[in-house]
């Protein structure tokens, strides 16, 4: 029976006749494969009888082939591994040509890899950084399933836009310059699909609200789209959001429940990933002895992650947060691209990650921030200016979470929908939540990458979802 890799390498049962299946990550000396076939980040050795073995044979075995090998299990002798395999039989499954494999065991950069998103699978970094993912997500949904959350798959296409942000994808039947016209010369979407304007949604929230009014506490973890210009870190125009929605949590309650959530999605992910995350500790580590001492930073990558679990985050108001900001020394010397000035400055993420790497030193959740620069649905202060929003801010990523305690009282949402000029036909159903049993509620959405990004320490966005879509890019 064919065996895994990381089965294999946990195996104490010497002289056992085994079979595994997997891609040449390296072929030494004509005689040392190293086999790796995406278990574990680690390879098994296996031993090529090379004197017996026909040349022919020999040169096939190349990286990036891939290859069924049958043999004895032995105990190793070489360095860094407790097993081999003395090959008995091998067959090459697959060949691949030496001179064209992009992927050469020796370091490429992450550009390079990029291009090549479909191979780059195959390197240790990609492979570590995917498991995790992979991992991360299912601690999300054990983390929400354990704690009474019902998962809700809200709609991909939505005639609204959450967030009131105007960055959607339109999503239309139409052909381009062939859209039929209304006599006022303005496109008649009552011809198109679904005989109205139709987007890629920005946020599952505002369904998921109408699901937490009956069944309680519910999560969404799906895609989102967003097509901001922006070529950031941190930015991707498809991401995966998750959002929980609580009915009868206030902003505290739903402080709570983030801090909460993101503590045992990571430990979770410390426990079980244990041989990627040693891997992208030390290739963090690496990364940042090439970087001035001034910018490097204190921690290594678990001990970051070790922190996060560990500590408390730091509660602070905006308006707080500004006073710091205002005097703080690149404000002053006027080092930050975002000189903050005034109460109501919307904040860049220069100034989070100064709240978090240089004055607080551990995540930051700010709350209470001005309404004019939050959307529209989120609860009112009593001060009549600012809003029960809530952002988390983690270090290295800046804003992780983004959340708030909803505005349930119908009169100051429609009030507060007309100053903005939503139109309250379009979100009919929404209003009626506060129509029917309306109640104090709470949630955020979590950027399920920048939190892939802070537990691998990549600093790249486009280096953690297997095919980023950024602008100018859809390839794949
Ligand atoms: O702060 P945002 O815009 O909040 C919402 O969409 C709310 N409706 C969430 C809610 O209360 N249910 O987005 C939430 C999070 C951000 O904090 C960020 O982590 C991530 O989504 N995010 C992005 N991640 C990658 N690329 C982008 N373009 C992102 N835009 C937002
Ligand atoms: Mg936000």
């Amino acid at each position: 029976m064919r065996r895994s890799v990381k089965e294999l390498l946990q195996s104490k049962n010497y002289q056992q006749e085994v079979a595994v299946k997997g891609w040449v990550r390296t072929f030494r000396s004509n005689r040392f494969i190293a086999l790796n076939d995406g278990s574990t980040i680690n390879s098994i050795q296996c031993v090529v009888d090379f004197e017996n073995t026909d040349e022919t044979l020999l040169k096939r075995i190349n990286t990036g082939a891939a290859v069924s090998v049958k043999g004895v299990l032995a105990e190793s002798l070489g360095r860094g591994q407790s097993v081999e395999i003395k090959v008995t039989d091998l067959e090459i499954l697959g060949d691949s040509n030496p001179d064209e494999y992009p992927i050469q065991p020796k370091k490429h950069s992450f550009e390079f890899l990029r291009e090549n998103a479909h191979l780059r699978i195959r390197t240790n970094t990609f492979g570590a950084v995917m498991r995790v993912r992979s991992t991360l997500s299912f601690a999300v949904h054990k983390y929400f399933q354990e704690n009474g959350f019902n998962y809700v798959n809200t709609p991909i296409i939505t005639g609204s836009d959450a967030e009131g942000a105007g960055e959607m994808f339109h999503v239309t039947n139409f052909e381009a310059n062939k859209a039929p016209q209304t006599e006022n010369g303005e496109v008649d979407y009552t011809q198109d699909f679904f005989g109205k304007e139709t987007n890629l949604t920005v946020s599952g929230q505002l369904e998921a609200e109408t699901y937490a009014m009956a069944l309680g506490k519910v999560y969404t973890f799906g895609p989102t789209f967003r097509a901001e210009n922006s070529n950031t870190t941190r930015h991707l125009a498809e991401f995966w959001m998750i959002e929980p929605e609580v009915a009868f949590n206030d902003l505290d309650a739903n402080m709570d429940l983030s801090e909460d959530f993101i503590k045992s999605v990571i430990s979770y992910v410390l426990e079980h990933c244990k041989d990627d995350l040693a891997f992208l500790d030390q290739r963090l580590t690496q990364e940042e002895k090439s970087k001035p001492q001034a910018q490097r930073s204190d921690m290594s990558l678990l001990e970051k992650l070790q922190f996060v679990v560990e500590n408390n985050f730091k509660r602070v108001s905006y308006t707080e947060a500004i006073d710091i900001l205002r005097n703080c020394k690149p404000n002053k010397k006027k080092k930050f691209q975002y000189i903050i000035n005034e109460w109501g400055a919307d904040l860049q993420s220069e100034h989070e990650r100064f709240l978090v790497e240089k004055h607080f030193k551990c995540p930051v959740i700010l709350f209470d921030y001005p309404a004019t620069i939050k959307a529209f649905y989120m609860r009112l202060n009593e001060d009549g200016k600012t809003v029960r929003a809530m952002d988390v801010l983690f270090p290295g990523i800046g804003e992780i979470v983004g959340g708030s305690q909803r505005e349930e009282r119908l009169d100051v949402l429609q009030e507060k929908m007309i100053a903005l000029g939503i139109d309250e036909k379009e979100l009919w159903w929404y209003l009626d939540t506060r129509k029917f049993g309306t109640a104090v509620h709470s949630g955020f959405g979590l950027g399920f990458e920048r939190l892939v990004q802070f537990t691998t320490g990549m600093g790249n966005i486009r280096d953690v979802i297997p095919f980023p879509r950024t602008p100018q890019n859809a390839e794949f």
